[in-house]
């Protein structure tokens, strides 16, 4: 990944950056520290089983970073390492309490989190945090503020309309920026399992189906859309029998979905 990343040309802007999703699905994997799977990959990738050891290496893509539905920052503090900036929007101010503590540890950070509904780019919350970390690493960018690459972990299950999030996300980039958007798959009845029943009130639907999302990402102008499995995460969900409710192990896909803009 290190190596990888490093190859990668500063200010990407155009197609350019169309190779930049595959690399980064690896870290995307690695969002869940607890799944052996997922640390074999960064393993591979990195030789390292710790993201954030790059912190000081010279690998840093001059991009600017939206994540939506940052939660506690587990995406968002590996990013943000090789990247100009990231920017993380989350509706629930807890996740975003849980993003501050971890932020009071850093001396210079190039990334911030804000409790918001992203409907708008220009909105004065998303407009005002881009500034603001612009201002911080001494740059002078006319607004309004876009981004150059979009992502998103297990947040899409979340949000009511897919059609108005991807529009909202074309609007958030720049021409040539990328949307890479990853979540667990809708492969049939048991994608319910995901989630225990105490969590399925605020899921609006059980995992994401390839064809709605490629049609979607298309509907909405992205361009060389692609929508597919990217890794398995191994989980323990509830199960029936005689006895009552006990638990068992069982994979769920995930899909990662790309898209450039225009
Ligand atoms: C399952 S968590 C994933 C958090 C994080 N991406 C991760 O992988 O750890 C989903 C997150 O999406 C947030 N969320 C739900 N709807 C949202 C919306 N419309 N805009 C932004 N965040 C949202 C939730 O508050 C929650 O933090």
């Amino acid at each position: 990944m290190r190596a990888s990343l490093q190859k990668q040309p500063p200010g990407i802007q155009t197609k350019s950056m169309l190779n930049l999703p595959n690399k980064l699905s690896p870290l995307y994997s690695a969002t869940y520290p607890r799944s052996k799977m997922a640390r074999a990959e960064v393993r591979r990738h990195t030789g390292t089983n710790d993201l954030q050891r790059t912190a000081a290496d010279p690998c840093i893509i001059e991009i600017d970073v939206l994540e939506i539905g940052s939660g506690t920052g587990l995406l968002s503090f590996m990013l943000a390492p090789h990247v100009r900036s990231l920017v993380g929007v989350d509706t629930a101010s807890g996740m975003i309490s849980a993003f501050n503590t971890k932020l009071a540890s850093l001396t210079t950070p190039n990334l911030c989190a804000i409790n918001h509904c992203l409907t708008n780019p220009d909105s004065p919350e998303l407009q005002g945090a881009c500034a603001s970390l612009a201002t911080q690493r001494r740059q002078k960018v006319e607004p309004p503020y876009r981004v150059d690459l979009v992502v998103s972990h297990l947040t899409l299950h979340h949000i009511p309309s897919l059609a108005e999030i991807f529009a909202t996300m074309y609007a958030c980039l720049k021409p040539g920026g990328v949307v890479v958007l990853t979540d667990y798959e809708d492969f049939g009845p048991e994608a319910i399992r995901f989630h225990p029943e105490s969590k399925r009130p605020g899921v609006e639907r059980h995992g994401i189906k390839v064809d709605e999302a490629n049609k979607i990402l298309v509907q909405t102008g992205f361009d060389e859309v692609k929508v597919e499995r990217a890794f398995v995460l191994r989980k323990e969900v509830d199960a029936e029998d005689v006895e009552g409710r006990v638990q068992e192990d069982m994979d769920f896909p995930f899909l990662v979905c790309f898209g450039t803009k225009r």
